[in-house]
């Protein structure tokens, strides 16, 4: 059974800094405002969809076209790429990027505290227990705890999907992944490492390798940098879905690709993560906007 509004809020509500409403859809949402920032994540995908630090403009893009509902995923913010990514090999039929993003998580706790406010949330698919904290301060914090709790070694795929939103990613550069090898999605080929800081001139959707930079996305017409630092990821995931796909895309606007681009933190491909049994693995990202 899944807890009520009420329910919700008389366990974890704090009066001004954490209150649950339900969207004009019924999904559930967590609303945190604190001394560094506001943000909202729903339980539906244990889903980030707002960071917003006073004083400074909102870190993620949300489709207006996103549709909101339980059977489908959140079209921006950050979706939970779990327990696989892209399709399931060897079926076709699988949801796209696991299950994680379609499921009603169990909010679990909350700390608020002089750092800010802590959310986590919790599920179970089978045979992984899932954890996943966020934290609200003076930087986003989310970290994806994954247990083992069956009697043998089990592998998975995981992102961090996180849609960042841009004045302009015609303009905007990536820095940090210079010296990293790529694998090109669309073309289905393997690159050497380009030495260039990365810029959207087309469709876009590569997973970097063997990567553990902190990683910058320079929005230059905005004039502002958000910083991304990653623990146990060696991969990251760079999307941008251009003109065409775009238009391909029911649940994204055909002129929204210009205002978003998606980093990804993963360990995807080569760096799946294999657990023995009993025992977790835990991936983090944190995302820090500085101004430029
Ligand atoms: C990215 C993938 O992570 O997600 C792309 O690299 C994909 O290939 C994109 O198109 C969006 O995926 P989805 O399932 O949310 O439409």
């Amino acid at each position: 059974m899944n807890a009520t509004l009420d329910q919700l809020s008389d366990q974890f509500g704090i009066a001004g800094a954490v209150q649950f409403d339900d969207d004009k859809n019924g999904l559930t949402r967590v609303k945190v405002c604190n001394a560094f920032c506001r943000g909202s994540a729903f339980l539906h995908g244990a889903h980030v969809c707002s960071y917003c630090p006073h004083g400074a403009d909102e870190l993620f893009f949300v489709s207006r076209n996103s549709q909101f509902q339980n059977d489908k995923p959140i079209r921006g913010g950050v979706p939970i790429c779990f327990p696989w990514f892209g399709s399931k090999s060897g079926d076709d039929q699988a949801p796209s990027h696991g299950f994680a993003r379609l499921m009603n998580w169990t909010f679990m706790e909350v700390l608020n505290d002089g750092e800010g406010t802590r959310l986590v949330f919790g599920v179970e698919l089978d045979p992984f227990d899932v954890r996943y904290s966020v934290s609200f301060g003076s930087a986003l914090t989310m970290s994806l705890e994954i247990a083992n709790r069956s009697s043998s070694s089990q592998t998975f795929e995981a992102a961090l999907h996180s849609y960042f939103r841009l004045q302009n990613a015609r303009t905007a550069r990536i820095t940090g992944l210079e010296d990293s090898r790529f694998t090109d999605q669309l073309q289905a080929a393997e690159h050497d490492a380009t030495g260039q800081p990365i810029r959207f001139e087309e469709e876009t959707d590569r997973i970097y390798h063997d990567n553990s930079s902190v990683i910058g996305l320079h929005d230059t017409d905005a004039g502002r940098k958000i910083m991304i630092d990653r623990q146990g990821s060696s991969s990251v995931v760079v999307w941008n879905p251009w003109i065409e796909k775009s238009k391909r895309m029911e649940d994204f606007g055909d002129d929204e690709w210009p205002s978003m681009c998606c980093i990804e933190t993963a360990n995807v491909r080569g760096s799946a993560i294999m657990v023995e049994p009993k025992q977790k693995h835990a991936m983090s990202a944190i995302h820090r906007l500085e101004s430029v």
